[in-house]
Order: C-alpha cells, then sequence, then structure tokens
C-alpha cells in the first residue's frame, strides 16, 4: 500500500504543470475544417458532443489522448470496425490539428443526477482490500483529466454513459488493452457489472 500511496502522491506534484497543455501542437483552425471533411463532426458532432450515446464526446479532451488513440486504432492496438477505417487515412499532421480543434472546445460537462455513494467511493477512495486506487487520483478532479510527464488521463467526467460502460467492459474482457502496462485492465478486472454501471453513470454526471 506504501508505494501506492507514493505515486499517488507524486503524481499529484505534477499536475499543476501536466495541465497546460491540453490543445498540443495542432492547428484548431485547420482542425475545423479537417475533422469536417473526414466527416469525423457527423458522428463526434461539431463542437465534439457526440451525436449518439455510443459515440464518445472529444469536447475538452487532451489532444495528446485524442492523438494516441487515433495512432492505436491506426495500427490495430484498438479495435473498433468503424474507427479502424476512419483513422487509417490520417497524416500525424492531420490528426495533431483535429485534435487541436475537439480539444479546443467547451469541455464535456454532465448533468449531476441522484447521488451514487457506492460509485461516489470508488472514484474518490478506491478501495484498499482489492488494491483499487481511486478513479480521481489519474483522472482528476470531477474525472476532467490530466497530463503528467507523456501520459494523458483522459476527461472521463461528463463522458457519456453508455460509451463510459462499455470501455470498462471491454478493459475488463481484456477487448481492449492499449492503456500504458495495461493499468486499466489491472483496474477493471475486480469491478462486479453492478459497480460498473454505477461507475458510468456517476462519472458521466460529473
Ligand atoms: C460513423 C461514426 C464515426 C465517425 C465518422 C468517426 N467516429 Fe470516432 N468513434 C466512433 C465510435 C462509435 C467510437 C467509439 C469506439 C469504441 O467504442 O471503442 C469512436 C471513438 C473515437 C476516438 C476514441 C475516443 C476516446 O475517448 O477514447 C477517437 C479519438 C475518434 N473516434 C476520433 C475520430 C476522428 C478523428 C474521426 C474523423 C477522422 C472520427 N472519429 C470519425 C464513431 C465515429
Ligand atoms: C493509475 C492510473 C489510473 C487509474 C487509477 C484509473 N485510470 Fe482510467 N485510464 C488511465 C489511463 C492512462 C487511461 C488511458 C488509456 C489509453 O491511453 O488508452 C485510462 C482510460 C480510462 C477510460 C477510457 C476513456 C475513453 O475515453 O475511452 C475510462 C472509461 C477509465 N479510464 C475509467 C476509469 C475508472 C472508472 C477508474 C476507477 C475505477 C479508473 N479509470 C482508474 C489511468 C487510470
Amino acid at each position: 500500500m506504501f508505494a501506492l500511496t507514493a505515486s499517488v502522491k507524486s503524481l499529484a506534484a505534477e499536475d499543476n504543470v501536466g495541465n497546460l497543455q491540453r490543445i498540443g501542437n495542432g492547428n484548431p483552425v485547420i482542425g475545423k475544417e479537417k475533422s469536417r471533411e473526414n466527416r469525423c463532426q457527423e458522428c463526434h458532432g461539431e463542437d465534439g458532443h457526440s451525436s449518439d450515446a455510443k459515440i464518445p464526446n472529444h469536447a475538452g479532451q487532451f489532444a495528446g489522448y485524442l492523438i494516441k488513440q487515433l495512432n492505436n486504432f491506426q495500427t490495430g492496438a484498438r479495435h473498433h470496425e468503424i474507427m479502424n477505417i476512419m483513422a487509417e487515412g490520417l497524416s500525424q499532421e492531420d490528426m495533431a490539428d483535429i485534435a487541436a480543434y475537439f480539444a479546443s472546445q467547451k469541455i464535456m460537462q454532465g448533468e449531476a443526477g441522484a447521488d451514487k455513494p457506492l460509485a461516489r467511493d470508488l472514484f474518490m477512495k478506491g478501495d484498499q482490500a482489492r488494491g483499487l486506487l481511486p478513479c480521481v487520483s489519474c483522472h482528476g478532479e470531477n474525472g476532467k483529466g490530466r497530463r503528467v510527464d507523456n501520459v494523458f488521463y483522459p476527461v472521463i467526467g461528463g463522458q457519456r454513459a453508455i460509451y463510459l460502460r462499455s470501455q470498462l467492459v471491454n478493459w475488463k474482457l481484456g477487448n481492449r488493452k492499449n492503456s500504458p502496462d495495461g493499468v486499466m485492465n489491472k483496474f477493471v478486472a475486480s469491478l462486479t457489472d453492478d459497480e460498473i454501471n454505477a461507475l458510468a453513470e456517476y462519472i458521466s454526471g460529473l
């Protein structure tokens, strides 16, 4: 337990420095055009709010995280029938510009619903008995994401609940394995279906 606590502290210490670079090095003005021409906006929304509950919002998401996912879709490290095709023709410059555009949009924001103590406790405190770190220690306050060195902890607060649920299930089943050192597979492995449903609802409302 000591080692875990220590690593959470050192992450927190870097938070201020880390959060400076949400947009990255791409050009958001060109990215707006490219995201329209490449049809990204049809599904992910002109302002990064998606058109369907299974499709993630990108509004205010870290550009570095979006770029990593696009590279992972391109190489096949992350599987999704549509996105593997959509990412195929993008250059590194295209990815950086499109990501900068979505990252520069007003950050996704949930509408807090009924209190969900089970999910809130897991999010804020984790579960020592299972060696579960609190989600907040990596995903930041209200799940608004953070960057520490070159690791991007994505914005999850305010993300679509159905999408969040599908990703948690994917990590648990091992259908998605692209997190650094398999960290998400480890953290989700011991969560029950009820906990996953509750977490998805709760985090979506942040
Ligand atoms: C026909 C709909 C559709 C189109 C068009 C589309 N996407 Fe997606 N995108 C999706 C879906 C669905 C997912 C969720 C994949 C999953 O469940 O793993 C997704 C996931 C993503 C992700 C991962 C987000 C995350 O939070 O992990 C990125 C990045 C992304 N899309 C970028 C793009 C870009 C850039 C384009 C344009 C080149 C694009 N998408 C076009 C439907 C679409
Ligand atoms: C030790 C750090 C760490 C902890 C603790 C952690 N995560 Fe993550 N999480 C990550 C990283 C890093 C990624 C990005 C993976 C990638 O690059 O594909 C991620 C990705 C995710 C995603 C995918 C987001 C998207 O847009 O597709 C979800 C959902 C998620 N985490 C939920 C959670 C929940 C819920 C908890 C608590 C039960 C949690 N995480 C705990 C580091 C962490």
